[in-house]
């Protein structure tokens, strides 16, 4: 049940969003095609785990090669995967073709979401995106955006990753989206997600219907991760153990031919260390072993192997000789 006192509350923030949408649109390829169910479906089929980049640099060629619902029906599933390179997640793209198949058999186009569901690779989300983008029907639509939008202007989230039950979200969706305008809302609320409600760090400043919103400038964050040159490895940055390590195969060169210069001469050769000994040395010297540390060190020789400083032979690590 949605309260009265929502539905008020959302009459406003509906209009207050599609105002902002008139002016803040993003531009697909999908978006300016006339949207038939079937350009729909395909769109909404490499949407479901592609980002829109990606899905933009493939939808025009996949729609010229398979221009109707019949001309995928007809295609042989090898080229339907072929077509589908890029885009990842290939399981999709014969889901894809055995609806484009159960469709092309019926001979129309399932007009229902509950006929939509039955086929292949079609959820609830999907069904209803073709209801509202190539129809316009005031069907709910609710993908991880909206249920992030819609989660946080109807009730206080605690922290930006907390959301309501989808299911809920659908309810309230139904009990408020504008009769007619069903394409342009579900697509103004998905813009807002994308590009100011974000996930990890949502622009209130900048929110149309902040002040209609329960949890704006409310949600805590959780702390930066540190970035990759922040990030501590044992208490240091990793390239500070990467020069540990380069430093520890290259005194034992260093020794070795001191040694063979007093001694023997025909050991000047750059002997190598097995991982045991090295780690054994930084034990030594910087105090840190264990199965993690080791793991660790393991990392680093790989590292340094790929980047030329360190070669490995039958006895070890040794420094690269040319
Ligand atoms: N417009 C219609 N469907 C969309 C989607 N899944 N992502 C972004 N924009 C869309």
């Amino acid at each position: 049940m949605i309260h009265a006192a929502t539905q008020k509350r959302f009459a406003r923030v509906v209009a207050l969003l599609l105002e902002w949408h008139r002016k803040n649109r993003r531009s697909f390829i999908w978006r300016g095609l006339k949207r038939t169910p079937y350009v729909v479906l395909v769109s909404e089929f490499m949407l479901q785990q592609t980002g829109t980049t990606q899905v933009e640099n493939h939808l025009p060629k996949f729609l010229k090669t398979f221009p109707t619902v019949k001309r995928l029906a007809e295609a042989p599933r090898g080229e339907v995967i072929a077509a589908w390179q890029g885009l990842g997640y290939n399981r999709r793209a014969i889901h894809l073709h055995r609806a484009a198949q159960a469709i092309a058999h019926r001979g129309r186009f399932p007009k229902t979401a509950q006929d939509l569901q039955a086929l292949p690779g079609i959820g609830r989300y999907t069904a209803s995106a073709v209801l509202a983008f190539a129809h316009n029907a005031d069907t709910a639509v609710v993908d991880v955006n909206i249920e992030r939008v819609l989660s946080r202007i109807w009730k206080r989230m605690p922290d930006v990753s907390a959301t309501l039950p989808i299911r809920a979200i659908y309810d309230l969706d139904a009990a408020i989206l504008p009769a007619g305008r069903s394409s342009m809302w579900h697509e103004a609320l998905m813009d807002l997600g994308a590009t100011i409600c974000t996930k990890k760090a949502p622009i209130c400043g900048e929110c149309p219907v902040s002040k209609h919103c329960a949890s704006a400038h409310r949600m805590a964050r959780p702390p930066r991760e540190p970035t990759r040159s922040e990030r501590r490895y044992f208490g240091e940055p990793r390239r500070i153990w990467r020069g540990r390590v380069l430093r520890v195969i290259a005194q034992n060169r260093s020794q070795t031919k001191n040694r063979s210069q007093t001694k023997n001469r025909s050991q000047t050769k750059n002997r190598s260390q097995t991982k045991i000994e090295i780690a054994n040395e930084l034990q030594n010297q910087f105090g840190k072993g264990g199965a993690e540390f080791r793991d660790f060190l393991d990392a680093i020789l790989r590292l340094l192997l790929e980047e030329g400083f360190i070669e490995s032979g039958k006895g070890g690590f040794s420094l690269a000789e040319q």
